[in-house]
């Protein structure tokens, strides 16, 4: 059992780890010797990596030799996740980009995927802030529309055009997201999926799902 990085993040204004992020390192240490068998030298890429905890876990003990790149729509996370992969002894291949969802890579580059979504349903995604020092930014972690899937699903529909020819997805959901319905219908569109990791946590019940193509 691998300990948690100590991150660098001003919770004011950028998602604390929770038992989400837990269990998302927990799915990655599971999955360590395959991923280890599977991948050389992957372009890891985590959407929304708030704090960088998920992504310096996964550089420091799941597969080190990564290279790495986080994205976020909130600019303190970026900035985070910098800060928590250089208190932890620093990636040699690591940047964080300011972005929506995979939006600033170019297409069918990544090898490993890690999306820890804004999943819980509420009325609608909130507005990305216009200042760095609005205190919204925090909002957008979580609130995912109505099911909660509005962010996920624009990622889903385009796993082709995203993923490389061997690539991978970790995607987190809660039970109502109906992650059973989602897998049924990305199966239709030649993606298979593996329920890696469910926790019941308070009153969350949450999974990580491995994609692959058929
Ligand atoms: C639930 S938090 C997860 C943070 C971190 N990965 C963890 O597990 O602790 C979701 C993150 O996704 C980011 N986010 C929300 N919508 C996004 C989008 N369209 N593109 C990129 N990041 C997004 C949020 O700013 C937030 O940092």
């Amino acid at each position: 059992m691998y300990s948690t990085p100590i991150v660098d993040a001003d919770f004011e204004k950028v998602y604390e780890p929770a038992e989400d992020s837990f269990l998302l390192l927990d799915a990655l240490e599971q999955e360590q010797a395959y991923l280890q068998k599977t991948f050389k030298n992957p372009l890891v890429v985590e959407i929304g990596s708030g704090s960088g905890v998920v992504t310096i876990f996964c550089h420091k003990y799941i597969i080190p030799n990564g290279l790495y790149i986080t994205t976020d729509v909130n600019p303190h996370a970026c900035k985070s996740s910098k800060a928590t992969s250089i208190k932890n002894g620093g990636a040699n291949y690591l940047d964080s980009i300011q972005s929506d969802l995979t939006t600033s890579i170019r297409n069918n580059q990544i090898d490993i995927m890690i999306f820890n979504p804004p999943y819980v349903p509420a009325e609608e995604v909130p507005e990305i802030p216009q200042t760095e020092d609005d205190y919204k930014w925090l909002d957008l972690a979580l609130l995912g529309g109505p099911e909660g899937m509005d962010v996920t699903e624009r990622l889903l529909n385009n796993f082709d055009s995203i993923l490389s020819e061997n690539g991978i997805a970790y995607i987190l959901f809660c039970a109502r997201n109906k992650p059973k319905e989602v897998t049924e219908k990305l199966k239709t569109k030649g993606w298979n999926s593996e329920l890696v990791i469910n926790r019941k946590a308070g009153w969350e019940d949450l999974s990580v799902y491995r994609f692959f193509r058929q």
